[in-house]
Formats: structure tokens, sequence, C-alpha cells
């Protein structure tokens, strides 16, 4: 089954089983309803998916028409997928797809009342989209970026609401992985914070508290190994595939280390691990020359058909 591009603003059927409230300002209590996603790419279309499944009204935006059907047919075969598998129902595919709508105007997602942010890891971009957004959001509403890299004070300091702002990293592939991180910003408000926290726990995750440092808390321990791993391969530790078996037979990891980073993209890699080393100036975080030359080359993993292995 695919997803019509449905035009955000018609009506979608309520299905929601579960809503949920935090004491906003002036100790009103607000019920979030409708969430808006920014980004429709591999991460956006995860996070409104899972929003949807979990039975909000979830509008996401794109940049341009195509990306925004690219990223809703990636939900379709998602859920499909799921079916096929007995992962899914028929009835909960069908409901997730009614509570998504698409648009690639900001002003459909003036009745949101938290937004995700998941579009591209630059500064400036998110600026730029904050910059779009902000004219149209309600007073209440709650801005959410899921960096994986990006400073959420920095991010904040971009807004003019930086106490309704704060940090909501999800993991890949979303609908599959359980973790959450939730980061607040040296000016996210406890209401902020704990909003984006119990959000997180609606849509069936477990998240966890992390700091504003450089890679949280999962990507300050994973980046560091994923580096490692490409430095042990330069210096001839094993083959590519001997190394990954060795750490998922070995140590039952899901997936070997290159495996792993195809999956997440080495150009992602690259730029979180430049900037865990702008800022720490640890060696750990250095970027080793082989991954910065196959990220020149476009050898980006699964997303270009080809990194450490290929794809074609
Ligand atoms: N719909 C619903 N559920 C699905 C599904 C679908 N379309 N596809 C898979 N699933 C479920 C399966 O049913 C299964 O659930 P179960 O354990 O309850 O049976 C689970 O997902 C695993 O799926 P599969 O068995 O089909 O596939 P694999 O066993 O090959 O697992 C994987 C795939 C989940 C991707 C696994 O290889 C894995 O966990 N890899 C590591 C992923 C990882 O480390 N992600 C984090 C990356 S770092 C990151 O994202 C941070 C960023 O900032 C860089």
């Amino acid at each position: 089954m695919s997803i019509a591009m449905r035009e955000a603003g018609a009506a979608a059927p309520a299905s929601r089983d579960f809503v949920f409230s935090w004491l906003g300002e002036g100790d009103m209590a607000t019920a979030i309803e409708t969430v808006g996603v920014l980004g429709c790419g591999l991460m956006g279309s995860g996070i409104a998916q899972v929003c949807a499944t979990a039975g909000y009204r979830t509008i996401v935006r794109e940049v341009d028409a195509v990306l925004l059907e690219q990223g809703l047919a990636r939900i379709g075969t998602f859920l499909d997928a799921g079916v096929a598998k007995g992962k899914v129902a028929v009835e909960g595919r069908d409901r997730t797809l009614a509570n998504l709508s698409g648009t690639t105007s900001f002003d459909a997602l003036g009745e949101c009342d938290l937004v995700v942010e998941a579009i591209t890891e630059n500064l400036e971009a998110k600026r730029a989209t904050y910059a779009g957004l902000e004219p149209v959001m309600k007073d209440h509403t709650i801005l959410l970026s899921n960096t994986s890299s990006l400073c959420i004070t920095e991010l904040a300091a971009a807004t003019r609401r930086p106490d309704r702002f704060g940090g909501l990293h999800f993991f890949n592939p979303v609908p599959v992985m359980k973790l959450v991180e939730v980061i607040r910003g040296l000016a996210t408000s406890d209401a902020t914070y704990q909003a984006a926290f119990a959000f997180a726990q609606s849509l069936g995750k477990e998240p966890i508290t992390a700091p504003d440092r450089p890679g949280f808390i999962v990507n300050r321990l994973l980046v560091p190994y994923l580096l490692d791993a490409v430095r042990a391969y330069e210096r001839g530790l094993g083959s590519l595939e001997d190394i990954d078996k060795g750490l998922t037979l070995g140590c039952g990891y899901p997936m070997g280390p290159f495996t792993l980073l195809d999956f997440v993209g080495l150009d992602t890699v690259y730029s979180i691990a430049n900037i865990m080393w702008e800022e720490l100036r640890e060696p750990a975080f250095a970027p080793p020359p082989l991954l910065k030359r196959m990220v020149l080359a476009g050898h980006l993993g699964r997303k270009s058909g080809r990194g450490f292995y290929s794809y074609l």
C-alpha cells in the first residue's frame, strides 16, 4: 500500500488512544494533539511514522514535493514490510497512514503543539528552518531537535523561544530502536524537558537524559569505537568481514562496525567526529584519513550504494 501525499490540514481520522498533558505556562494543562516533523529523510520519516502510530495527528514537512513523496513512500514500505512480517496489524498500518499528512509549507505546522526538527545536520539550515517556522508557531508549542551532534544550547539561541526548545535524539531505524536521548540546553525549561521526556515515552520509546555535550551519551561512546575500527582496519588488523564477524559473533553486537558505518552513513559519522574533535580535541574523536577520503569520494554507505561494502 502506498501513501498518497495528503494535503496537510485535511481531516485526519483521530485514532489516538492516548493523550498526555503537561503543565504549560500559567499552569495551564495543554494536550499534545498535533505533532509536526521537519524533514522527511531517513530519520524524519521514521519519527513521523512513530508519532502517527502513537496516535498523534502528524504533519511532516519537506522542502519539496519529490523528497516528501520519497519519505512518505519509505514509511509505507516499512509498514507494509511490518505487515508482511506479522509485526504490524493491517488496521494499525492504516491508522498510522490516516494520521499522517505531508506539506511543503510552514503554514500547515501552525496548528502543531510539538514540532520535532530532523533536517540536515547544518547549523545554518536549521537556523533558516526555525526562522520560517517561528512566525506560525503557537505560543505554547515545543520545538525539539533530533540533532545527533550540534549543541542544543546553540540551536536554542537561534530561536526566540529557547525555554521551549530541547533535544530529542532518535536512533536508526527509528521505528525499531527503543532509545531516545532527551537533552536540555542551558535555557530549556523544566516543563519543556518533562514534556519532551513524556512525549518520548508516549511513542513507546525508552528515554534517557543526556547532557548537552558533543555526542550526548550514545555517540560519545559509539563514534570513537567506529573511528577506532577504521584506524585498526587501515593498519591491517584484519579484513572488513573478519572484523565485523569478530564483533557480531564475539560480542553479540547486531552489526559489526563496518556494517554499522555503512548503515548510519559515513558522512554522518564523519560530521559527528569533526564536531566532537573540534570541541574536545581528544585524538579518539579525530576522523581517520580513510573515512575522510571515502566521504570525499561519495562512498557514503548504503545510501550511496557503496561504502565499506557494495550495495549495488
Ligand atoms: N515493521 C515493524 N517491525 C520491524 C520491521 C518493520 N518493517 N522491520 C524490522 N522490524 C523489527 C523486527 O520484527 C524485529 O523485532 P523483534 O526483535 O521484536 O522480532 C526487529 O525489528 C529486528 O528486525 P529484523 O529481525 O528483521 O532485522 P535484524 O535482526 O537484521 O535487525 C536492525 C535489524 C534492527 C537494524 C539490527 O541490525 C540492529 O539493531 N542494528 C544496529 C542498529 C544501530 O546500532 N542503530 C543505531 C545507529 S546510531 C544512530 O542512529 C545515532 C545517530 O546519531 C548516528
